[in-house]
């Protein structure tokens, strides 16, 4: 399950909005095919491993990262594949909550194949996160934050100069994590101290270019800002207070080729995003949009890299404005990721637990 997982992995950019799923096909105890969902509308994962495994599936296990699916979509159901490659046993690591696809285990024991659930199942569900996110029909978007710290946890120094805190290899972590948000978002400070393009600039072309949303209520932006001034190659929202758009600066972001979303809170914003189309958003900071959110309940999970240095009490805080509450009190968050990033560390936490 552990390889196949590594295999679902490769999908990432490219794949969603459907879920990231990768399959092995073992005889005897040995691997003898391999197979991922590559390509949005493309093979399934199940499929493209039976394939490679052509007659020698037959009587073999087949495990996967994901319940196989019983719908007619872009492509057959698998279910229907499996029970044709003769597969005696699968072993899936969860079950697939999208009730358009359910049910392929029932079908696949109607066929007399052994089902069984369960392993890896913790690191498959943090896998398909924003996948799962919405298939329990959450109506906002899976939120991610990613911010790069010093240890004591500042993301700007007293100057609110933060190029470059992390090193190269962070920086590369980065254009590989956007590549599979629908859209990176940044609060208004950000968009003016540090000018970003937030696009996607790695080895991994996504296979939409996420839209790029900045949260600035006060409309308080530059319109030779990189973002606003290439609106119209990159899609771009700003999200202000409705009357803030009846300003100048609403009708010149309109004109740039800004799309406007009204919303007078974080909430309503994130549900105007959604019915928009923007499943997952990943939040690149500042420190007083990342600490709303967190207030607000609205972060799924922290991607934080954090450098080697100190910055001190006059640099600027990573999470503004949370309360202090007492110890025995606060929610502890669960590491589903660890790693060095070069100098740097990469600790990626969620705030709730997926289930074993
Ligand atoms: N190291 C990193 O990973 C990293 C990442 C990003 C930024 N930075 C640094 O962080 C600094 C900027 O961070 P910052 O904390 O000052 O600002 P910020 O979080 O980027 O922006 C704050 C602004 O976001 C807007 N906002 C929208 N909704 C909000 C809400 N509900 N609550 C609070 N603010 C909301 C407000 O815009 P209005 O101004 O329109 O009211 C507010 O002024 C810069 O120096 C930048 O270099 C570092």
């Amino acid at each position: 399950m552990a390889r196949a997982l590594d295999l679902a992995g490769r999908g990432w950019g490219r794949v969603q909005p459907n879920p990231l799923v990768g399959a092995i096909v073992l005889a005897d105890g040995e691997i003898i095919a391999e197979g991922y969902h590559a390509e949005f509308g493309g093979p399934h994962a199940e499929a493209a491993a039976l394939s490679a495994a052509g007659h020698r599936a037959r009587g073999a296990t087949l495990v996967v990262t994901l319940e196989p699916c019983a719908h007619q979509g872009k492509q057959p159901p698998c279910v229907d594949q499996v029970i044709a490659a003769g597969v005696r046993r699968v072993v899936a690591a969860i079950r697939d909550p999208n009730p358009v696809a359910a049910g392929g285990a029932e079908r696949l024991r109607a066929a007399g194949i052994d089902v069984e659930f369960g392993v890896l199942a913790r690191e498959a569900s943090a896998l398909n996160a924003p996948f799962l996110h919405r298939a329990r029909g959450e109506v906002r978007p899976f939120v991610a934050l990613k911010l790069a710290t010093s240890v004591d946890a500042r993301i700007a120094d007293r100057d609110r100069r933060s190029r470059w805190i992390s090193g190269p290899e962070a920086r590369d972590y980065v254009h590989w994590l956007r590549a599979g948000f629908d859209a990176i978002g940044v609060g208004g400070a950000t968009a003016r101290h540090d000018d970003p393009s937030l696009t996607v600039r790695g080895p991994l072309t996504p296979r939409i270019a996420p839209r790029r949303v900045v949260f600035a209520p006060a409309l308080n932006l530059r319109l030779e800002a990189e973002l606003i001034r290439s609106a119209r190659e990159v899609p771009t929202t700003v999200v202000a207070g409705a009357d803030a758009f009846q300003w100048e600066m609403g009708r010149a972001l309109a004109a740039a080729g800004v799309e406007l979303v009204p919303a007078e809170s974080l909430e309503e914003a994130l549900t105007a995003l959604a019915e928009r189309g923007v499943g997952s958003l990943l939040v690149e900071g500042g420190g007083r949009l990342a600490g709303a959110l967190l207030r607000a309940e609205l972060v799924d999970r922290l991607h934080w890299v954090q450098s080697p240095l100190w910055l001190g009490e006059r640099g600027v805080p990573a999470f503004s404005g949370l309360p202090s509450l007492p110890l025995a009190s606060v929610e502890r968050w669960h590491p589903v990721e660890r790693r060095a990033l070069g100098d740097d560390t990469l600790l990626v936490l969620d705030r709730t637990c997926s289930p074993d």
